[in-house]
């Protein structure tokens, strides 16, 4: 059993780890009916069973292999039309916490999941409690990839797959905890021109020529995000915003 200990200001000062459990959000939101969770609480768990993913998929994760985590944040300053910077800002820190360990190619995929070399190391699961016009909680789940190395998604890969080298997991954490805590204190200083920025600067296919679907294949190059974090895609000079829901990336 590790003992997942994070080196930062607030986030991880109280960790909860379980031995195993369903989702690491559905424990989290679970314990929030009930309790008044610190700020920066996180629940760990070294045996995810039934991990949430986006658009209702699941989370594959080899117990005891990886990191599957959920922090609690209260986001209270932050406007509902502003909740994508959550997405942001987890992805931006993970991005530089792999910059510790591995080399090059980490790049944020819209919305906000973490490539190294066009293959998926983690994902992000924010999940925004809304009260009246302001985000009463936030729950934001993260399963990053370390040590396994054997997928049953074809696209997936961790950072031992990649190196081949074994790390410890506390180590990740401590070191992906760190970074997020430094993005979140960007956001809490409303630093958010510098935040879309450095997201935009990280994002996987920006710029670039590459083929897409949205009922229909087309070919486009990402320019922007929206205000409401949208990907916007230039296709024959003319713009359109997506949502998650309206377009994959094809190749
Ligand atoms: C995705 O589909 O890319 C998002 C995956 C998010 C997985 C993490 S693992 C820890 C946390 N608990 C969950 O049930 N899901 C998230």
């Amino acid at each position: 059993m590790h003992k997942f200990f994070a080196n930062s200001l607030f986030l991880g000062k109280k960790v909860e780890i379980l031995p195993h459990c369903h989702s690491t959000n559905e424990v989290a939101v679970e314990m929030l009916v009930h309790e008044k969770l610190p700020e920066g609480t996180i629940i760990i768990t070294e045996d995810q069973t039934k991990g949430k993913g986006q658009r209702g998929n699941q989370w594959e994760s080899e117990p005891g292999k990886n990191l599957t985590f959920s922090l609690v944040l209260y986001p209270k300053s932050l406007s509902i039309k502003d909740q994508f910077y959550l997405n942001m800002i987890t992805s931006l820190g993970i991005c530089s916490a792999l910059r510790n360990f591995l080399s090059s190619g980490i790049k944020v995929k819209w919305p906000n999941d973490v490539y190294v070399n066009n293959r998926k190391i983690c994902g992000i699961l924010v999940e925004n409690a809304l009260k009246g016009s302001t985000i009463e909680q936030t729950v934001i789940g993260i399963g990053l990839n370390v040590n396994q190395t054997e997928f049953i998604v074809e696209k997936a890969t961790s950072m031992a797959d990649l190196t081949l080298m074994n790390y410890d997991l506390n180590e990740v954490f401590d070191k992906v905890v760190q970074s997020i805590e430094k993005y979140y204190l960007q956001l809490k200083h409303s630093e958010l021109k510098s935040i879309r920025q450095d997201y935009l600067d990280n994002l996987y296919w920006m710029n670039e020529l590459h083929v897409f679907d949205s009922n229909g294949v087309f070919s486009g190059q990402i320019v922007d995000i929206d205000e409401n974090g949208k990907l916007v895609v230039e296709s024959n000079n003319e713009r359109a915003a997506y949502d998650i829901r309206e377009i994959s990336f094809i190749k």
